[in-house]
């Protein structure tokens, strides 16, 4: 959750403050009012406990940054198309989530709570990274889940139809594109690949998701040393108890294996024991496990670095003949994995060539989605102050 005040100056800002809530286990699966009741009281709190609600103040106005796959049919309001990641919630698919926040604040005794824009946040991402860098053209999330925007010109989008485009200010709009989603005989899949989507709650979704964030690679990682192991090619043939369990390791463990450059790898061998029970391993054991966590993290930085040229490919920006342009990253795998930063900065200057990559910044952006969520509520809100004849800073709530 964020709360933002902007000044005048373009990329100013008066007053932030911040709060990382860890989202409860029974979120994942309770049914969506309980999802929507946990954000509204959430932010509700927040925005007390910081001393900009209560006490008869005005209702906040309020960004609502929704990480999921919607069909946006304004400004403040939208779709949802589907669940994703790890969640489940029964009655939240078909709804529209602004409606359903507006409910539990309402639920929450602040029915005057005003949620002015609805984004997606690889969306907020483009508008926080953007609002300080005009060379930012995509925001990118490459954290749990994975997802890109950009701008593109209006005309170029036929779902909007010729009206609807000509009223768009400077002719331009901005597309999520759910990339995470995309599937097609292209994207090449492991046996690995196809027994972890099988066992997820969203089997058949989100493959290329699957394959590149935050949530699957250990998995992934997991799922190819219990096939090695099963064949007699690991741990001596003897498969370790927890390597059969799904989430013994995670995406910071596949960043330690392939971080490690120890003499014995240690590294390495401390994350088997702790995470699989594997106590003792050999070098040989330790060296595979590192490569495979090594192959797993460069795959999913190639989809990267493939999915950022192809959109700059379509923006016209993948040359050195157009000025410098900027992806703002936000997410835990692109700012915690130092080496997948450089493996993505390095396919993606095979993909271009070195000179046009030197044009494209990655930039690592923390927090830039909440940020740009708060950004574009507070910005509407004061246009539409403006409209009215009034003059209050712009200010606004974002909850993501
Ligand atoms: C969702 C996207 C979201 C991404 C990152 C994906 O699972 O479909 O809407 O932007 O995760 O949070």
């Amino acid at each position: 959750m964020v709360y933002v005040s902007l000044d005048d100056s373009r990329g100013g800002v008066g007053a932030v403050e911040m709060r990382d809530t860890p989202i409860p286990d029974a979120a994942y699966v309770c049914p969506a009012a309980g999802l929507f009741d946990m954000m509204a009281t959430g932010l509700l709190d927040f925005g007390r406990d910081i001393g900009v609600l209560g006490d008869g103040r005005p209702p906040p106005t309020v960004g609502f940054c929704f990480s999921f796959p919607c069909d946006q049919t304004a400004l403040d309001a939208g779709v949802l198309l589907k669940l994703t990641k790890r969640f489940q919630n029964e009655g939240a698919v078909g709804k529209d989530p602004v409606a359903e926040l507006r409910a539990a604040f309402a639920r929450a005794g602040e029915p005057a709570a005003n949620v002015v824009a609805l984004l997606n946040d690889s969306v907020g991402t483009l508008a926080g990274g953007r609002y300080t860098d005009p060379a930012v053209e995509l925001g990118v999330i490459l954290g749990t889940g994975t997802n890109a925007a950009y701008v593109e010109r209006a005309a170029a989008v036929p779902k909007l139809g010729a009206a609807a485009a000509a009223c768009l200010r400077g002719g331009r709009v901005v597309v999520n594109t759910e990339w995470g989603g995309f599937a097609d005989a292209s994207l090449p899949t492991l046996a690995a690949d196809r027994l972890l989507d099988a066992a997820t709650p969203h089997a058949g979704e989100q493959l290329m998701e699957k394959q590149m964030s935050g949530m699957y690679l250990g998995e992934v990682a997991r799922r190819l040393l219990e096939e090695l192991a099963s064949k007699g090619l690991l741990f001596a043939g003897r498969v370790p108890k927890r390597l059969a369990e799904p989430g013994a390791l995670t995406t910071a463990h596949v960043a330690r294996c392939d971080g490690d450059r120890s003499l014995t790898l240690s590294a390495t061998a401390s994350v088997l024991s702790a995470a699989l029970g594997a106590a003792s391993t050999s070098y040989l054991d330790r060296r595979l496990v590192r490569r495979v966590c090594h192959l797993v993290a460069l795959r999913s930085a190639r989809l990267f670095a493939t999915a950022v040229a192809a959109l700059l490919h379509q923006i016209g920006r993948d040359t050195v003949d157009t000025p410098p342009v900027a992806a703002a990253v936000d997410g835990g795998v692109f700012e915690h994995y130092a080496l997948y930063r450089g493996y993505a900065a390095a396919a993606l200057s095979d993909l271009l060539g070195k000179k046009a990559a030197a044009h494209v910044g990655l930039r690592r952006v923390r927090d830039a989605s909440s940020r740009g969520a708060a950004f574009l509520a507070a910005a509407a809100d004061h246009a539409e102050q403006q409209a009215d004849g009034v003059a209050e800073p712009a200010r606004a709530l974002a909850v993501a």
